[in-house]
């Protein structure tokens, strides 16, 4: 029996109370361990915040987006370093290891302590989709079905109206959401930060599309999409967060200016934004979510600690946290060439 403590950080993502369900139900009526949920993230770490999770109180979560025990984008090493209050937090809580559910940001923080011998493990969480170390991150399923739902709303209303419709997706640094959902809801134009655009290039191919009589175009750009160098588009950037990521968003704003100056076309932009991150998984990202969460307490109870879980192929693995964070997994070639067999 064991004493356990698990935190969501980051950007939330629709599966994270199934994970959560599935650690405590597992841990607890399996292998008859204690489990607290550390509130809002390493936040709650460093305050020494945290509450008891069982069975009970992590019952009807499954279906539920969102998390329970909260999240924030706390970094422990920001300004300091951040291994000796997670320790003091473990002693305190009287804790033998720690859960990190989270993406990059999380998962490095986890990696770091994991070095300096705290025992953690991982589960992969995203909606962008892009951790190198597991084929598929939990909430991307759900995001992208989402943005297809918007888009194939969206699609009605440009036909209609002869419009360009633009929709800005999530996607900071990885374009899957985007080519994902462009290429399920059929997007003439889709833009994604791996391919800084020439906007130029963009209005040439609806020109050409709108030459061969089509009346209405749909374009799908991840927030995370930047025009190429010289390309006489700027974008003004944000504030930045505790891990130093500029808080993004707009590029849809600019693609509406631009392509309704230099193509004539009437032109819409919607911007997706949270409404992706929100809300009830669905079922792909239950089960995954679901997995994720027994198989953390496994390697937990297996004292396999310095491991992320990961989906390869259909199996649920146990990959090192440093490996599995060490570089990020952007969108492959030959995916985005497919859905541009589908564009003008
Ligand atoms: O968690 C990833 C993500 O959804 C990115 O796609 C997006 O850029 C970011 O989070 C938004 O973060 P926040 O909710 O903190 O504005």
């Amino acid at each position: 029996m064991a004493r356990i403590g698990v935190l969501t950080g980051g950007g939330d993502c629709p599966g994270l109370n199934a994970v959560i369900r599935g650690i405590v139900r597992k841990g607890v009526v399996h292998h008859g361990h204690e489990i607290v949920g550390f509130r809002d993230g390493w936040a709650g770490v460093l305050n020494q915040n945290a509450v008891e999770l069982t069975p009970e109180t992590t019952a009807g979560i499954l279906h539920r987006g969102g998390t329970i025990i909260g999240t924030s984008r706390t970094n422990p090493y920001k300004d300091a370093d951040g291994t000796a209050p997670v320790r003091a937090a473990l002693s305190a809580l009287g804790l033998d290891a720690l859960i990190a559910i989270g993406g990059e940001d999380t998962l490095g923080v986890a990696g770091k302590l994991t070095h300096d011998g705290v025992p953690v493990v991982g589960v992969p969480k995203t909606i962008d989709n892009d951790l190198s170390g597991t084929d598929v991150t939990f909430g991307f399923h759900t995001a992208v079905q989402i943005a297809t739902d918007a888009i194939d709303r969206l699609h009605s209303t440009a036909e209609s109206h002869s419009r360009v419709m633009i929709v800005e997706v999530m996607g900071r640094h990885a374009g899957w959401i985007a080519a994902y959902a462009g290429l399920a809801g059929g997007a003439d134009v889709i833009l994604v930060p791996e391919r800084p655009f020439q906007i130029d290039e963009v209005c040439a191919s609806l020109e050409r599309r709108h030459a061969t009589g089509r009346r209405f175009s749909l374009v799908v750009a991840s927030e995370g999409a930047s025009p190429a160098e010289g390309s006489g588009l700027t974008l003004t950037s944000g504030e930045l967060d505790a891990f130093g990521h500029v808080r993004l968003g707009g590029i849809a704003l600019e693609l509406e200016r631009e392509i309704g100056a230099r193509t004539g076309f009437e032109t819409r932009m919607t911007i997706l934004g949270h409404v992706q991150r929100g809300g009830t998984p669905t079922a792909y990202d239950r089960v995954l979510a679901t997995r994720f969460g027994v198989g953390a307490i496994d390697a937990v109870s297996d004292g396999d600690f310095g491991k992320m879980v990961a989906l390869r192929g259909t199996d649920i693995v146990r990959v090192g946290l440093e490996e599995a964070v060490a570089e990020l997994k952007l969108l492959d070639d030959e995916f985005y060439a497919t859905a541009e067999v589908f564009f003008g």
